[in-house]
């Protein structure tokens, strides 16, 4: 088996983001700076997470400065009307050479009812089957309309309008919608509909748990799903120094911010004082804690080399969530993603920070190490040139 792997282009940048100390204030001209790197480079694609700015618009700003890297563009389904939607990602793929990919989102109450989308949580899955299945054949150049219980389109009548004149689709097979989804209602629609189910990470054997599972649920209705997830990675040339610098991030951050982070992930009628957790690694940390003594980076981890440090998508010391990271050399990196995709792990959502820094670093040292199912020839990097001998010669 071989991975892809992509990199997240629209998080905010830093050496450590999640502290204002450490945040960059980054520009348009950053993101075109990071999406160049990444493409040089020869990742898979890039994660075009919802942020400040619209996805589609940032992503479609990026077409001109990148050759070959996919764009995974969050959508909410309902943001914008589905034939709009499908003529847009029909001009996208026209002028990216086919490059779209899309991350079904389906987000929350507060937020999407700001957009003016006002589903209940199961409703909103039976919406966004429907609204992802007129995109996808609006798409692929079906014009007969559609009649659904949320949507209808009318038939699309050939002729001189430039409404009705489309380009038509580039991806034969329609845009891969990728996509995430835990709950029950959430698993169903992901399998009936995604071709790529994603999810936070966890160890390998708990991941690869979940992926079982919705493989079986998806193997009901005849389908087989590929699995993807999402994680920040420290990769170094020795696993000392990545742990060093795993180290060095704690070492910014004092004992009262880990407790919040813990206050943050408490169930609603748990207490920082009395919360038993039945991992003994998280049970030590929070009992260092309470005595007011901020744990080491090592202690922060729950598997090799899978690290629950602080992070921008979180500080998950009761859990692995979002903010889930791989710290070691490239040699215990690329065994532990050996072991994801022993598990049926194939995508790899990774970002590391500085971003473009540590994007070097992964190209240099990880992609050398794996198996890559990019498509592509990827692009020579002088083998273990190492960006931090590089740095170093021109520092001297
Ligand atoms: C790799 C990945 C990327 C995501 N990107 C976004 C995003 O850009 N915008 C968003 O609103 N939600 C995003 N999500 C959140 C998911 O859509 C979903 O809300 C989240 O996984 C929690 O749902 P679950 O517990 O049912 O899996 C992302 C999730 C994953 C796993």
């Amino acid at each position: 088996m071989a991975v892809k792997l992509l990199w997240y282009l629209t998080s905010p940048d830093g050496p450590y983001p999640w502290l204002e100390s450490g945040r960059w204030d980054t520009d348009y001209e950053h993101l075109q700076q990071i999406a160049i790197t990444a493409d040089r480079l020869g990742f898979y694609g890039s994660l075009m997470g919802t942020s400040e700015y619209e996805t589609l618009a940032v992503a479609a700003s990026l077409i001109p400065f990148t050759e070959r890297l996919k764009f995974l563009v969050a959508q909410h389904p309902g943001e914008v009307q589905p034939a709009v939607l499908a003529k847009y990602a029909q001009s996208f793929d026209a002028f990216s050479q086919g490059r779209l990919l899309f991350n079904v989102v389906n987000g929350n109450d507060k937020g999407l009812a700001a957009l003016g989308i006002h589903y209940s949580h199961d409703e909103r899955y039976d919406f966004s089957k429907e609204y992802w299945t007129a995109f996808q054949q609006n798409y692929l150049g079906d014009k007969s309309g559609f009649e659904g219980e949320f949507i209808q389109i009318s038939p699309r009548q050939e002729g001189a309008s430039p409404m009705s004149t489309w380009h038509g689709p580039t991806q034969k097979q329609g845009v891969p919608l990728w996509g995430a989804g835990t709950s029950v209602k959430g698993v169903q629609h992901s399998v009936e509909l995604l071709d790529v189910y994603l999810s936070f990470a966890n160890t390998p054997p708990l991941l690869g748990e979940k992926f079982s599972k919705v493989a079986a649920e998806a193997a009901k209705v005849g389908r087989r799903l590929e699995f993807g997830t999402r994680l920040q990675i420290i990769v170094r040339e020795t696993e000392e120094e990545a742990w060093q610098y795993a180290q060095s991030l704690l070492d910014k951050l004092d004992v009262n911010y880990a407790i919040e982070a813990v206050k943050r992930q408490l169930p609603p009628d748990a207490t920082f004082e009395t919360y038993q957790s039945n991992n003994h690694v998280v049970q030590k940390n929070l009992e260092l804690l309470r005595q007011g003594i901020l744990p080491q980076a090592k202690d922060f981890e729950i598997y090799p080399n899978i690290w629950t440090g602080p992070s921008l998508f979180g500080f998950d010391i009761l859990n692995p969530a979002a903010g889930t990271a791989l710290v070691g050399s490239a040699e215990n990196i690329a065994e532990r993603i050996k072991e994801y995709e022993r598990y049926g792990v194939s995508a790899f959502i990774l970002s590391g920070f500085p971003l473009i820094g540590e994007a070097y670093r992964v190209a240099d040292l990880l992609f050398p190490l794996l198996e890559l199912d990019h498509g592509f020839e990827l692009p020579k990097l002088k083998h273990r040139s190492s960006v931090d001998s590089l740095v170093k010669k021109i520092v001297a």
